[in-house]
């Protein structure tokens, strides 16, 4: 989390640099700030709050050519102006910003900065002043910005600037991401793409413990011995309009609606020219060559490798286990004679979930990534990627990664099946296709989910959601959804579960929203919620089509069994959306959350 831009031209900078923090304000909003540096010096604006607070205390008459900028999600002290970046050696001839976390600061400030008054609570801070003191013991800045570099611990993207040379950026990377991108007279720095597409869609990936030193019409990659390191650009593949509103009010609500074409996109990408399903050769081989498979992940991105399991297992007949990857490296399982680890990850920056992927690695295992961003930390450490071709996923809470997750899971599991010799009964292309076409009439029902909201959830505090077998699944994914941006006390269970303690949480008119799209549990479910009802909940039963009953307060599309969270996923979505306007919250941008978690 937390989000940097920098840029160094001929251009005024703080509007670039103001407009590449708005679209990195997914990965952070608790403060924000930018340097711009001219020939009066450095100029530092900073904020508690959102670009827009920002935005209005920065001074119009400043111009300055070159500036770095900082969207903050708070790891070390309190959202506020004062923690908040760029932050400022002594002297204040450096000035600096960062996304990571430096494990050893408080170690370093022992060590080397005794003495020195620090302005904040930041493990931030101790970088700027170390950079400071060894320029003032006499190293070239450059030197000074390697030989601070070598002693940090933890995860860092910098940026920083020297009021003595306005001709220079200075950036650095290690674990956390970060890209330079390239102009014409001009170069610019990002945490993602994103930002920067504005001015350039032309960049160059930044390997871990790398510098560069970034000029107006030149870089240079060195690594932290100062060897020079050559590499070529790449087109960033990305539209203004994928990271554009349009006409939507919110983020998450386009990127609900864009889950059909997003289901159209991944079969395509995922066929042959025979119109097959296909995975690249080396997947298959390591999947067929496992006993067990390992899936790792957090979040939404962990609910999806719950129903993956299901895919694998009964289309490809191999072994599952599913792990939250903060827990996996405490509690590791026994594993297998012949492991192989899928990581779930939307973002590919999670670095609970790379912890992971650092140890498994190291342990001599192979690693797949299923993720939606190309080049991202997961991928590229993973021995083989899978994308998700779901288009950026900017609203913080995650809803067309999700269902694009299960898409490719599905098609992994089906494809693996075929290659062992177990054929699925029926057509995963053509029923994928009845899945877009359901998702797109479900999508079309907004005001049915906006009339669901209102009438379950605009003033309860509380709400349960219950299924059982994938329908449990999708639960959980919808109550997570439900809390993370109606701040509404939302938990999934199990249907069979409640009874063995949750009901005693039910009280007169508590939602209780149940899934049954599943006809073997159907009877079973629809048993639970009597249960519910007879101790005064409210409940809203959204079935399938050929299981409805009378009184359901939705039913969805039929399509096939195993391919139901799906679709079923859709109406959570949209309700979760709903409640979240009625209740004034900010959809896009909840409170306490940030998209991209990079902290452990
Ligand atoms: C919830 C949500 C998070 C992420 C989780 C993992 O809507 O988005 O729970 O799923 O932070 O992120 P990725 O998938 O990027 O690893």
């Amino acid at each position: 989390m937390c989000g940097i831009v920098g840029y160094i031209g001929n251009l005024d900078s703080k509007e670039i640099l103001l407009k590449g923090l708005e679209k990195l304000e997914y990965r952070g909003y608790d403060s924000a700030g930018i340097a711009v540096m001219n020939e009066e010096g450095v100029h530092v604006f900073k904020e508690k709050g959102r670009i827009a607070d920002l935005r209005e205390g920065v001074n119009t008459d400043v111009f300055a050519s070159a500036g770095i900028g900082h969207t903050r999600w708070a790891t070390h002290g309190v959202p506020s102006k004062e923690n908040s970046h760029p932050h400022q050696s002594t002297s204040t001839r450096f000035t600096l910003v960062h996304n990571g976390v430096i494990e050893n600061y408080d170690l370093l400030k022992r060590e080397y900065l005794t003495g020195v008054e620090f302005k904040s609570e930041t493990d931030t801070e101790v970088i700027v002043q170390m950079i400071e003191l060894f320029v003032g013991e006499g190293l070239h800045v450059e030197e000074a910005f390697r030989k601070t570099l070598k002693l940090l611990h933890g995860s860092y993207a910098l940026g920083l600037l020297d009021e003595q040379d306005r001709e220079t950026i200075y950036v650095a990377k290690n674990k956390s991401p970060l890209l330079v991108g390239l102009g014409d007279e001009f170069n610019v720095v990002a945490s993602d793409a994103m930002a920067m597409l504005q001015v350039t869609n032309q960049y160059v990936e930044l390997m871990d413990k790398e510098i560069v030193i970034v000029k107006k019409d030149f870089v240079t990659i060195k690594n932290l011995n100062g060897d020079v390191i050559k590499r070529d650009p790449y087109t960033a593949e990305l539209d203004m309009s994928d990271i554009e509103k349009g006409t939507y009010p919110h983020y998450m609500l386009k990127e609900i609606d864009e889950q059909p074409p997003v289901m159209r996109k991944i079969i395509q990408r995922y066929q042959d020219d025979q119109g097959e399903l296909t995975i690249d050769q080396p997947i298959l081989d390591a999947m067929n060559a496992s006993d067990r498979i390992y899936i790792i992940a957090a979040g939404t991105s962990y609910h999806a490798g719950l129903v993956g399991k299901q895919f694998i297992e009964k289309m490809a007949k191999i072994p599952v286990e599913v792990h939250i990857s903060s827990e996996f490296v405490y509690n590791m399982p026994m594993l297998s004679e012949k492991p192989l680890f899928i990581f779930i990850s939307q973002s590919g920056e999670t670095a609970d979930s790379r912890a992971v992927l650092v140890e498994v690695k190291e342990m001599g295992h192979k690693a797949i990534t299923i993720t939606n961003v190309p080049g991202s930390t997961l991928s590229r450490e993973a021995n083989y990627t899978l994308l998700l071709h779901a288009g950026p996923e900017i609203a913080v809470a995650s809803t067309k990664a999700y269902t694009a997750q299960l898409a490719v899971l599905s098609i992994l599991a089906a494809v693996t099946g075929k290659s062992r010799g177990h054929e699925l009964n029926f057509n995963l292309v053509q029923e994928l296709g009845i899945v877009a076409n359901a998702m797109e009439v479900l999508c079309d029902e907004k005001e049915e989910f906006e009339r669901i909201a209102r009438e379950f959830l605009s003033t309860t505090r509380n709400a349960f959601f219950i299924g059982r077998s994938l329908d449990f699944y999708v639960g959980l994914e919808g109550a997570l959804k439900l809390k993370e941006i109606s701040y509404i006390q939302a938990e999934g269970f199990a249907g069979g579960e409640l009874k063995h303690g949750t009901i005693a949480l039910i009280e007169e008119g508590t939602p209780v929203i149940a899934l049954s799209t599943q006809e073997y549990v159907n009877l079973s479910i629809r048993g639970n919620v009597k249960e519910v009802v007879a101790r005064g909940a409210n409940p809203c039963i959204i079935s399938m089509e050929g299981l409805n009953s009378e009184g359901d307060s939705f039913v969805i599309p039929e399509v096939n069994p195993i391919l139901t969270p799906l679709i079923a996923v859709i109406p959570l979505q949209l309700i979760s959306y709903y409640a979240a306007l009625h209740r004034d919250c900010d959809v896009d941008k909840p409170r306490n959350l940030a998209k991209s978690v990079t902290v452990e």
